[in-house]
Protein backbone atom coordinates (compact mmCIF):
# COMPACT_ATOMS: atom_id res chain seq x y z
CA UNK A 1 0.00 0.00 0.00
CA UNK A 2 1.46 3.17 -1.06
CA UNK A 3 1.20 5.53 1.97
CA UNK A 4 3.48 8.22 1.06
CA UNK A 5 2.66 11.42 -0.61
CA UNK A 6 3.86 12.56 -3.81
CA UNK A 7 5.53 15.49 -2.11
CA UNK A 8 7.42 14.22 0.94
CA UNK A 9 8.66 17.67 1.69
CA UNK A 10 5.27 18.81 2.90
CA UNK A 11 4.94 16.45 5.34
CA UNK A 12 5.75 17.18 8.77
CA UNK A 13 10.15 17.37 9.31
CA UNK A 14 9.09 14.79 12.17
CA UNK A 15 7.14 12.20 10.13
CA UNK A 16 9.99 13.11 7.09
CA UNK A 17 12.41 11.86 9.81
CA UNK A 18 10.43 8.55 11.01
CA UNK A 19 10.09 7.80 7.29
CA UNK A 20 14.11 7.67 6.68
CA UNK A 21 15.03 6.16 9.95
CA UNK A 22 14.99 1.82 10.78
CA UNK A 23 15.65 0.97 14.20
CA UNK A 24 16.04 4.09 15.69
CA UNK A 25 19.12 5.07 13.61
CA UNK A 26 18.99 6.82 10.18
CA UNK A 27 18.79 4.07 7.36
CA UNK A 28 18.75 6.80 4.25
CA UNK A 29 20.83 10.00 5.11
CA UNK A 30 18.52 13.18 3.72
CA UNK A 31 17.74 16.14 6.21
CA UNK A 32 20.17 17.59 8.66
CA UNK A 33 17.36 18.00 10.68
CA UNK A 34 17.58 13.46 10.91
CA UNK A 35 20.38 14.56 13.17
CA UNK A 36 20.05 15.01 16.92
CA UNK A 37 23.18 16.42 19.51
CA UNK A 38 23.40 12.42 20.55
CA UNK A 39 23.81 11.29 16.92
CA UNK A 40 25.94 14.12 15.71
CA UNK A 41 28.21 13.25 18.92
CA UNK A 42 28.11 9.76 17.98
CA UNK A 43 28.96 10.39 14.74
CA UNK A 44 31.89 13.30 15.81
CA UNK A 45 33.65 10.40 18.23
CA UNK A 46 33.15 7.58 15.38
CA UNK A 47 35.18 9.53 12.80
CA UNK A 48 37.84 10.45 15.50
CA UNK A 49 38.00 6.62 15.79
CA UNK A 50 38.58 6.02 12.29
CA UNK A 51 41.08 8.71 12.05
CA UNK A 52 43.16 7.09 14.58
CA UNK A 53 42.62 3.69 13.55
CA UNK A 54 43.41 4.65 9.83
CA UNK A 55 47.14 5.89 10.74
CA UNK A 56 48.61 2.31 10.98
CA UNK A 57 48.80 -0.64 8.37
CA UNK A 58 46.71 -3.10 10.41
CA UNK A 59 44.39 -0.58 11.39
CA UNK A 60 43.75 0.29 7.83
CA UNK A 61 43.35 -3.28 7.05
CA UNK A 62 41.28 -3.91 9.91
CA UNK A 63 38.91 -1.06 8.63
CA UNK A 64 39.27 -2.75 4.81
CA UNK A 65 37.95 -5.55 5.81
CA UNK A 66 34.37 -4.21 7.74
CA UNK A 67 32.42 -3.38 4.68
CA UNK A 68 34.36 -5.02 1.89
CA UNK A 69 30.86 -7.84 0.99
CA UNK A 70 29.21 -4.09 -0.05
CA UNK A 71 29.41 -1.63 -2.96
CA UNK A 72 28.10 1.58 -3.61
CA UNK A 73 27.20 3.71 -6.08
CA UNK A 74 27.78 7.68 -6.60
CA UNK A 75 25.35 8.99 -8.76
CA UNK A 76 26.61 12.63 -8.95
CA UNK A 77 24.57 14.34 -11.79
CA UNK A 78 25.47 17.33 -10.67
CA UNK A 79 28.83 18.81 -10.52
CA UNK A 80 31.46 17.79 -7.74
CA UNK A 81 35.15 16.97 -7.26
CA UNK A 82 35.52 17.43 -3.52
CA UNK A 83 31.85 15.29 -2.12
CA UNK A 84 32.76 13.28 -4.87
CA UNK A 85 36.21 12.26 -3.72
CA UNK A 86 35.26 12.81 -0.37
CA UNK A 87 32.90 9.52 -0.72
CA UNK A 88 35.17 7.68 -2.95
CA UNK A 89 38.06 7.84 -0.74
CA UNK A 90 35.53 7.66 2.30
CA UNK A 91 34.23 4.38 1.07
CA UNK A 92 37.89 3.11 0.35
CA UNK A 93 38.46 3.45 4.06
CA UNK A 94 36.07 1.23 5.21
CA UNK A 95 36.26 -1.00 1.75
CA UNK A 96 33.12 -0.35 0.59
CA UNK A 97 33.97 -1.11 -3.62
CA UNK A 98 32.20 2.27 -5.46
CA UNK A 99 31.10 3.09 -8.89
CA UNK A 100 30.28 6.18 -10.63
CA UNK A 101 27.46 7.68 -12.73
CA UNK A 102 28.39 11.17 -13.05
CA UNK A 103 26.72 11.96 -16.13
CA UNK A 104 23.02 10.97 -16.99
CA UNK A 105 23.73 11.77 -20.53
CA UNK A 106 26.00 8.85 -20.45
CA UNK A 107 23.29 6.53 -19.64
CA UNK A 108 20.04 4.81 -20.09
CA UNK A 109 18.24 8.39 -19.64
CA UNK A 110 18.93 9.07 -22.95
CA UNK A 111 16.68 6.26 -24.39
CA UNK A 112 13.80 7.75 -22.61
CA UNK A 113 14.36 6.06 -19.11
CA UNK A 114 13.17 8.03 -16.07
CA UNK A 115 15.46 8.65 -13.47
CA UNK A 116 13.39 6.40 -11.13
CA UNK A 117 13.82 3.52 -12.95
CA UNK A 118 17.42 4.02 -13.12
CA UNK A 119 17.27 4.39 -9.57
CA UNK A 120 15.60 1.39 -9.26
CA UNK A 121 18.05 -0.66 -11.43
CA UNK A 122 21.33 0.93 -9.43
CA UNK A 123 19.36 -0.53 -6.16
CA UNK A 124 19.42 -4.08 -7.58
CA UNK A 125 23.47 -4.14 -8.41
CA UNK A 126 24.76 -1.72 -5.56
CA UNK A 127 23.58 -1.54 -1.75
CA UNK A 128 23.71 2.18 -0.86
CA UNK A 129 23.51 5.51 -3.68
CA UNK A 130 25.38 8.20 -2.73
CA UNK A 131 23.64 10.79 -4.45
CA UNK A 132 23.85 14.43 -5.98
CA UNK A 133 21.02 15.76 -7.81
CA UNK A 134 20.00 19.21 -9.26
CA UNK A 135 15.95 18.54 -8.13
CA UNK A 136 15.47 19.59 -4.31
CA UNK A 137 13.18 16.81 -2.79
CA UNK A 138 14.80 13.77 -5.20
CA UNK A 139 16.78 11.69 -3.18
CA UNK A 140 13.85 12.06 -0.43
CA UNK A 141 11.13 11.13 -3.31
CA UNK A 142 13.73 7.93 -4.29
CA UNK A 143 14.21 7.20 -0.44
CA UNK A 144 10.11 7.01 -0.15
CA UNK A 145 10.06 4.96 -3.23
CA UNK A 146 12.92 2.44 -2.49
CA UNK A 147 11.26 1.87 0.83
CA UNK A 148 8.04 0.46 -0.71
CA UNK A 149 10.12 -2.05 -3.15
CA UNK A 150 11.20 -5.51 -2.03
CA UNK A 151 14.97 -4.73 -1.75
CA UNK A 152 15.52 -1.37 -0.36
CA UNK A 153 19.08 0.22 -0.15
CA UNK A 154 19.96 3.38 1.83
CA UNK A 155 20.19 6.67 0.42
CA UNK A 156 22.47 9.46 1.02
CA UNK A 157 21.82 12.96 -0.02
CA UNK A 158 25.02 14.36 -1.05
CA UNK A 159 23.50 17.73 -2.25
CA UNK A 160 20.11 18.23 -3.28
CA UNK A 161 19.67 21.44 -5.25
CA UNK A 162 19.45 24.79 -3.52
CA UNK A 163 18.13 22.71 -0.17
CA UNK A 164 20.32 20.53 1.67
CA UNK A 165 24.08 18.97 2.26
CA UNK A 166 23.71 16.65 5.19
CA UNK A 167 26.91 15.36 5.00
CA UNK A 168 28.88 18.84 4.58
CA UNK A 169 26.71 19.63 7.60
CA UNK A 170 28.32 16.81 9.55
CA UNK A 171 31.95 17.25 8.63
CA UNK A 172 31.90 21.13 8.98
CA UNK A 173 30.54 20.45 12.62
CA UNK A 174 32.97 17.49 13.49
CA UNK A 175 35.55 20.58 12.24
CA UNK A 176 34.01 23.01 14.23
CA UNK A 177 34.02 20.61 17.47
CA UNK A 178 37.66 19.57 16.67
CA UNK A 179 38.25 23.34 16.73
CA UNK A 180 36.85 23.88 19.88
CA UNK A 181 37.97 21.23 21.84
CA UNK A 182 41.06 20.12 23.24
CA UNK A 183 42.99 18.21 21.45
CA UNK A 184 45.97 15.91 22.99
CA UNK A 185 49.02 15.31 21.53
CA UNK A 186 48.20 13.05 19.34
CA UNK A 187 45.93 15.71 17.94
CA UNK A 188 42.69 13.69 18.49
CA UNK A 189 39.96 14.87 20.82
CA UNK A 190 39.66 12.78 23.69
CA UNK A 191 37.13 14.06 25.97
CA UNK A 192 34.12 15.23 23.87
CA UNK A 193 32.11 18.41 24.97
CA UNK A 194 28.45 17.98 25.31
CA UNK A 195 27.95 21.33 23.75
CA UNK A 196 31.60 23.59 22.96
CA UNK A 197 29.16 26.28 21.16
CA UNK A 198 27.34 27.67 23.78
CA UNK A 199 28.80 31.32 24.59
CA UNK A 200 30.14 31.17 20.85
CA UNK A 201 29.41 33.45 18.01
CA UNK A 202 29.76 31.69 14.51
CA UNK A 203 29.15 33.80 11.63
CA UNK A 204 27.76 32.95 8.01
CA UNK A 205 28.84 35.06 5.03
CA UNK A 206 27.76 35.35 1.61
CA UNK A 207 25.16 33.43 -0.82
CA UNK A 208 22.96 32.25 2.45
CA UNK A 209 19.71 32.07 0.15
CA UNK A 210 21.10 29.48 -2.05
CA UNK A 211 23.84 28.13 0.15
CA UNK A 212 22.51 24.61 0.97
CA UNK A 213 25.84 23.57 3.34
CA UNK A 214 24.63 26.41 5.22
CA UNK A 215 20.96 25.84 5.43
CA UNK A 216 22.08 22.08 6.66
CA UNK A 217 24.88 23.41 9.24
CA UNK A 218 22.01 25.76 10.52
CA UNK A 219 19.94 22.64 11.24
CA UNK A 220 22.73 21.28 13.51
CA UNK A 221 23.97 23.87 15.15
CA UNK A 222 20.66 24.57 16.40
CA UNK A 223 20.64 21.83 18.36
CA UNK A 224 23.17 23.27 20.87
CA UNK A 225 21.43 25.67 23.29
CA UNK A 226 23.35 29.38 24.03
CA UNK A 227 25.14 29.39 20.27
CA UNK A 228 25.02 32.81 18.67
CA UNK A 229 24.64 32.47 14.98
CA UNK A 230 24.82 35.69 12.61
CA UNK A 231 24.06 35.73 9.18
CA UNK A 232 25.62 38.29 6.97
CA UNK A 233 25.06 38.41 3.39
CA UNK A 234 23.63 40.96 0.43
CA UNK A 235 19.72 41.97 1.53
CA UNK A 236 19.05 39.63 -1.98
CA UNK A 237 20.71 36.62 -0.82
CA UNK A 238 20.21 36.55 2.84
CA UNK A 239 19.29 32.65 4.34
CA UNK A 240 15.48 32.11 3.78
CA UNK A 241 12.62 32.57 6.40
CA UNK A 242 12.29 29.49 7.13
CA UNK A 243 15.60 28.82 8.38
CA UNK A 244 14.92 32.07 10.63
CA UNK A 245 12.07 30.93 11.68
CA UNK A 246 13.98 27.22 12.99
CA UNK A 247 16.18 29.20 15.03
CA UNK A 248 14.03 31.04 16.79
CA UNK A 249 11.75 28.02 17.61
CA UNK A 250 14.83 26.63 19.37
CA UNK A 251 15.62 30.32 20.75
CA UNK A 252 18.91 30.11 19.08
CA UNK A 253 20.05 34.26 18.91
CA UNK A 254 20.41 35.33 15.72
CA UNK A 255 21.15 38.46 13.60
CA UNK A 256 21.73 39.85 10.33
CA UNK A 257 24.37 42.52 10.75
CA UNK A 258 25.03 44.49 7.43
CA UNK A 259 28.88 43.77 7.12
CA UNK A 260 31.10 41.70 7.93
CA UNK A 261 34.09 44.02 9.36
CA UNK A 262 31.79 45.34 12.32
CA UNK A 263 31.13 41.94 13.43
CA UNK A 264 34.30 40.44 12.42
CA UNK A 265 36.18 40.85 15.72
CA UNK A 266 33.43 39.00 17.95
CA UNK A 267 33.29 35.67 15.84
CA UNK A 268 34.88 32.65 17.26
CA UNK A 269 33.90 30.97 13.74
CA UNK A 270 33.46 32.79 10.32
CA UNK A 271 31.68 30.15 7.67
CA UNK A 272 32.31 31.93 4.23
CA UNK A 273 30.39 30.67 1.21
CA UNK A 274 31.07 31.86 -2.39
CA UNK A 275 28.01 33.29 -5.12
CA UNK A 276 26.18 30.71 -6.20
CA UNK A 277 25.01 32.34 -9.64
CA UNK A 278 24.83 29.11 -11.07
CA UNK A 279 21.92 29.58 -9.63
CA UNK A 280 20.49 32.87 -11.28
CA UNK A 281 17.96 33.00 -13.65
CA UNK A 282 18.78 35.77 -15.68
CA UNK A 283 22.26 37.37 -14.85
CA UNK A 284 20.64 38.52 -11.53
CA UNK A 285 23.74 38.39 -9.24
CA UNK A 286 26.10 40.60 -10.96
CA UNK A 287 24.08 43.64 -9.73
CA UNK A 288 25.55 42.46 -6.37
CA UNK A 289 28.14 43.82 -5.34
CA UNK A 290 29.83 40.60 -3.41
CA UNK A 291 32.93 42.60 -2.39
CA UNK A 292 31.38 43.42 0.72
CA UNK A 293 31.12 40.23 2.13
CA UNK A 294 34.94 39.15 1.77
CA UNK A 295 37.45 37.71 4.23
CA UNK A 296 40.40 39.70 3.44
CA UNK A 297 44.06 39.64 5.45
CA UNK A 298 43.32 43.54 6.27
CA UNK A 299 41.30 42.40 8.97
CA UNK A 300 43.14 40.08 10.16
CA UNK A 301 44.09 42.35 12.93
CA UNK A 302 40.24 42.11 14.22
CA UNK A 303 40.78 38.51 14.34
CA UNK A 304 40.26 36.72 17.82
CA UNK A 305 43.40 34.36 18.30
CA UNK A 306 41.36 31.18 17.93
CA UNK A 307 39.28 32.54 15.30
CA UNK A 308 37.68 29.48 13.05
CA UNK A 309 38.11 29.63 9.20
CA UNK A 310 35.86 27.68 7.23
CA UNK A 311 34.64 27.07 3.78
CA UNK A 312 33.10 24.26 1.67
CA UNK A 313 34.67 24.97 -1.10
CA UNK A 314 35.22 25.99 -4.08
CA UNK A 315 36.08 29.35 -3.59
CA UNK A 316 35.99 32.33 -5.76
CA UNK A 317 37.51 35.56 -4.41
CA UNK A 318 35.37 35.51 -1.30
CA UNK A 319 38.46 34.21 1.22
CA UNK A 320 41.57 35.70 0.45
CA UNK A 321 44.07 33.23 -0.67
CA UNK A 322 47.10 35.28 1.63
CA UNK A 323 44.91 33.68 4.51
CA UNK A 324 45.35 30.21 3.53
CA UNK A 325 48.86 29.45 6.09
CA UNK A 326 47.34 31.21 8.85
CA UNK A 327 46.62 28.58 11.82
CA UNK A 328 43.26 29.86 11.94
CA UNK A 329 42.21 28.36 8.21
CA UNK A 330 40.90 25.34 8.90
CA UNK A 331 39.48 24.94 5.42
CA UNK A 332 41.81 22.06 4.20
CA UNK A 333 41.43 20.29 7.58
CA UNK A 334 37.43 20.49 7.11
CA UNK A 335 38.40 18.85 3.47
CA UNK A 336 40.19 15.50 5.00
CA UNK A 337 37.62 15.96 8.03
CA UNK A 338 35.22 14.90 5.80
CA UNK A 339 36.81 11.69 4.49
CA UNK A 340 36.54 10.47 7.89
CA UNK A 341 33.19 12.26 8.72
CA UNK A 342 31.32 10.15 5.70
CA UNK A 343 33.14 6.87 6.65
CA UNK A 344 31.66 7.62 10.03
CA UNK A 345 28.38 8.10 8.84
CA UNK A 346 28.45 5.14 6.02
CA UNK A 347 29.91 2.30 8.72
CA UNK A 348 27.10 3.81 11.35
CA UNK A 349 24.40 3.70 8.41
CA UNK A 350 26.04 -0.34 8.13
CA UNK A 351 26.00 -1.48 11.73
CA UNK A 352 29.78 -2.02 11.43
CA UNK A 353 30.02 1.35 14.12
CA UNK A 354 30.14 -1.61 17.23
CA UNK A 355 33.35 -3.17 15.77
CA UNK A 356 35.29 0.09 15.13
CA UNK A 357 34.37 1.13 19.14
CA UNK A 358 35.74 -2.22 19.74
CA UNK A 359 38.68 -1.85 18.23
CA UNK A 360 39.61 1.02 19.32
CA UNK A 361 39.01 0.29 23.18
CA UNK A 362 41.70 -2.95 23.11
CA UNK A 363 43.98 -1.16 21.00
CA UNK A 364 43.94 3.06 22.38
CA UNK A 365 43.80 3.76 25.57
CA UNK A 366 41.38 6.60 25.94
C1 LIG B 1 29.34 23.01 -1.82
C2 LIG B 1 28.13 22.48 -2.54
O1 LIG B 1 28.23 21.72 -3.50
O2 LIG B 1 27.05 22.85 -2.10
N1 LIG B 1 30.52 22.33 -2.16
C3 LIG B 1 30.81 21.17 -1.50
O3 LIG B 1 30.07 20.20 -1.53
N2 LIG B 1 31.93 21.15 -0.78
C4 LIG B 1 29.49 24.47 -1.84
C5 LIG B 1 29.51 25.17 -3.16
O4 LIG B 1 29.41 24.58 -4.23
O5 LIG B 1 29.64 26.39 -3.11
Amino acid sequence: MDTTPEDPSQMPTEHRVALLSRSDRPFHVILAQQFDRELIQTLCRLAERVRAIAETRQGANFLRTLLSHKRAMLYFTQPSTRTFLSFAAACQVIGLSNNEVRDSSTSSEVKGESEEDTIHVLSQYFDVIIMRHPGEGFAELMAHRLNQMRRSIPIINGGSGKDQHPTQALLDIYTLHRCFSRLGSDGMIHQFEDNPFAGKTIAFVGDLLRGRTVRSLVYLLCRYPGVRLLFVAPDELQIQEDILEYAQRYNITHECPSSLPSVISECDAVYMTRLQDEHDTAGESKAIDYDRFRLDLDMKDKFKPHLAILHPLPRRNELDVRLDTDPRAKYWEQVRNGMWARAALLAYVFNVDAAIIDHHQSHYSY
